[in-house]
């Protein structure tokens, strides 16, 4: 009996992956997390699954469906949405299956954040301009920032940033990033990407929170950063001709001539 961890996607049935899918598919228990896992990809579950959307649910009793079908010898399917690695609590349950000893894989998902960088149409690191992206949060209810991850500290990096969870914290973090990537700088609100309902606002800084003026809530993504709008940028020096590389050796006395992995 295992339990599989896998990654839901943003939210478009296709954007799980086949391996998702078919662990999905030969797993007959399902744990859920909430609304924002679709109901296709449920539909992907054995017809007779014990399917359960864990939202209402503690800690322990999550850890004790999975204890019952250890018990049972039943692998499980446990999705959350997006990709596992950012705010997804596998953590905690991962230490408890560990202490448990019952055997668990990770299989990843198409993180928010690419969702909505793919709405948009963005590259969010060019050359020359962003080489980063920070994925971070606003103070939560339920959770404090640790103090130095404050948004005033990364955007002195002038990195691009994709902040989660904070659509309701927008005044907040236009006030705490203006001084420092300007008041023109361009923001992009995505709400639900890759839903059928997915809505964009392209705005600046400075008009942003009129822009989305409470329209959105909950499932948002806020993308700030020069590339947003950028157009005059370098090409990178991965497809310039005459960029001596592996793959392409620009003369005989090229370092990479004689590579022939
Ligand atoms: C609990 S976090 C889950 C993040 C998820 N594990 C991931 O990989 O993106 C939920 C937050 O992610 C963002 N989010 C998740 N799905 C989204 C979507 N389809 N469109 C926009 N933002 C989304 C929102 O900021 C939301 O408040």
């Amino acid at each position: 009996m295992t339990v599989h961890f896998i990654g839901a996607g943003p939210g478009a049935a296709d954007l799980l992956t086949l391996r998702g899918r078919d662990l999905i598919a030969t797993s007959p228990v399902c744990l859920y997390a909430g609304s924002l896992v679709p109901a296709e990809v449920l539909d992907h579950c054995p017809p007779d699954a014990r399917v359960i959307n864990t939202a209402s649910m503690d800690l322990d009793a999550i850890m004790d469906e999975i204890v019952r079908a250890h018990a049972a010898g039943q692998d499980v399917a446990r999705l959350h949405s997006g990709d596992l690695s950012v705010w997804s609590a596998m953590g905690e349950q991962l230490r408890r299956l560990r202490g448990l000893d019952i055997p668990f894989t990770v299989t990843p998902g198409v993180p928010a954040f690419a969702a909505a960088a793919a709405a948009l149409e963005a590259e969010l690191t060019l050359p020359a301009l962003t080489q980063s992206v920070v994925l971070t949060r606003t103070p939560g209810r339920a959770s404090t920032m640790p103090p130095a991850e404050s948004l005033a500290n990364f955007a002195a990096t002038g990195a691009t940033l994709a902040i989660h969870l904070s659509i309701h914290n927008l005044d907040r973090v236009v006030t705490d990033l203006a001084p420092f990537y300007g008041n023109e700088c361009p923001v992009a609100v995505v709400w639900r990407a890759s839903w059928p309902d997915q809505r964009i606002v392209r705005a600046t800084l400075k008009t942003i929170e009129a822009a989305v003026a409470g329209s959105m809530e909950r499932t948002a993504l806020i993308l700030v950063g020069p590339v947003l709008a950028a157009d005059d940028f370098l090409e990178s020096s991965l497809y310039a001709k005459g960029y001596d590389r592996r793959f392409r050796p620009q003369h005989a006395g090229s370092r990479y001539a004689a590579t022939t992995e």
